[in-house]
This record gives C-alpha cells, sequence and structure tokens, in this order.
C-alpha cells in the first residue's frame, strides 16, 4: 500500500505531461492519450454522486459546456463512484432541474486516476476525492491546477477565465496580471538585456509603469 508521502511525492505538477490513464466513462471507455492533439482538457475531480455541492459544480460545468467549446476544450469529470451511480445522478439531475451532464465523468472506484493525480488527499479523505481542476493543453501538458476542499465549491467564472488566460498567453506571448479578463490589457515580458531594457523604454507604444512592468491592449 503507498504511503501518504508516496502519493504526495508522486503527484503531477504543473509542466508535466498529464500521465496517461484508461478508464471507464459515462460515455464508454477513455484513455487520455487518445483525446484529440488539438484541443485543451479540463479534467475535474468532484467528492461524490448525490451530495449538494457536487450537484451545484457539476451543473455548472453542464450550463456552460458551450463557453469551453468556444475554447477548444473538452471536460472530464472523475469521481470514486461506479458507473451506475453516476447514470442514476445524471437522470436525478436531469429531472430535477433539466440539467444533464453531457461530458464523461471517470468512475474511478478503484481510485486508480484520483491517485495518480493527487486527487485524493487523505487528511482531508480517505475515500473521497478532492476538488480538484487540471488544465490540460494540446500537448498533454499540465498547465495550471486547483485544489478545493470538500466543504467549498468551485467559481466557474474563475475556470473560464484562467483557461481563456493561458490561451491567450500563449497566443500573444504575454502575462497576464490580477484580475486579468478578456479585452483587458496584458503583461508584456520583462527585458532580459541591457538593450532590451533601453527600447523599452523608449517605446511610446505601451503603458509603462517602469522598464520591468509595461502593459499594452492586444
Ligand atoms: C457536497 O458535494 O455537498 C459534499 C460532498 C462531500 C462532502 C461534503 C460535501
Amino acid at each position: 500500500m503507498e504511503t501518504l508521502n508516496e502519493t504526495l511525492n508522486s503527484m503531477p505538477r504543473i509542466g508535466d505531461t498529464a500521465p496517461d490513464f484508461e478508464a471507464l466513462t459515462t460515455k464508454g471507455r477513455i484513455r487520455l492519450s487518445d483525446y484529440a492533439k488539438e484541443k485543451w482538457l479540463v479534467m475535474f475531480s468532484h467528492p461524490a454522486d448525490f451530495t449538494p455541492v457536487c450537484t451545484t459544480e457539476m451543473s455548472g460545468f453542464a450550463q456552460r459546456k458551450p463557453e469551453f467549446e468556444t475554447l477548444n476544450t473538452e471536460l472530464l469529470g472523475l469521481s470514486i463512484d461506479s458507473v451506475h451511480a453516476h447514470l442514476g445522478w445524471v437522470n436525478n439531475v436531469r429531472k430535477n432541474t433539466g440539467v444533464y451532464f453531457d461530458f464523461p465523468i471517470i468512475a474511478d472506484i478503484d481510485m486508480k486516476v484520483s491517485k495518480l493525480y493527487g486527487m485524493l488527499q487523505p487528511n482531508e479523505s480517505e475515500t473521497a476525492a478532492v476538488r480538484a481542476v487540471f488544465f490540460i493543453d494540446p500537448l498533454k501538458k499540465i498547465r495550471l491546477i486547483m485544489y478545493y476542499p470538500l466543504n467549498v465549491g468551485r467559481n466557474m467564472d474563475e475556470i473560464l477565465r484562467a483557461l481563456e488566460a493561458l490561451q491567450t498567453s500563449d497566443k500573444h506571448k504575454v502575462a497576464m496580471p490580477l484580475d486579468w479578463k478578456k479585452g483587458d490589457k496584458v503583461i508584456v515580458p520583462p527585458p532580459k538585456t541591457l538593450e532590451e531594457m533601453e527600447a523599452r523604454l523608449a517605446d511610446t507604444a505601451i503603458e509603462r509603469t517602469d522598464f520591468y512592468l509595461a502593459k499594452k491592449q492586444l
């Protein structure tokens, strides 16, 4: 049996290649490496089916799926429940609220994927996955990780904002300041040489506080 330290040491980190796995989901068997090469993937865990906070979160993912699609991103859920439980919950939520979880949800009853991704954090719960979100880019690299405890739901605006920030940063080779959202100015990477610094100080097209802090409109 793996110790807590071994579990923590094997947790994937930002910049790592997302560990491959095969799993049973509500849309059949999937393998991470089979996901389309040009798409982003947001993979998220929830503690348990038929629980209140999880129902609000999963409904949030379902309702905002079109926005993820606009950002060329697939959704993949996970909990340590059976496919049978997932199907019952999906149908129950649809019946009660009209919201349909139309994305695959991994049935991780052997905890294989949750352990592989550090979603099982034994000091929080030994049997339920915490609320994790992994942002995986088209090269299958982990770009951002969120972990929330069992008793606090995530923020869908922030998940979408972070995804768009990552994609905008990649596309324009810029960085995103505090509270950045689409349409806001972005940070121009700081100069790395004296020559670049002089050029930055002479640049009148950017909003410059000093040579190391400058913003521009995309
Ligand atoms: C919930 O989703 O409401 C929940 C799940 C597990 C533990 C606590 C709350």
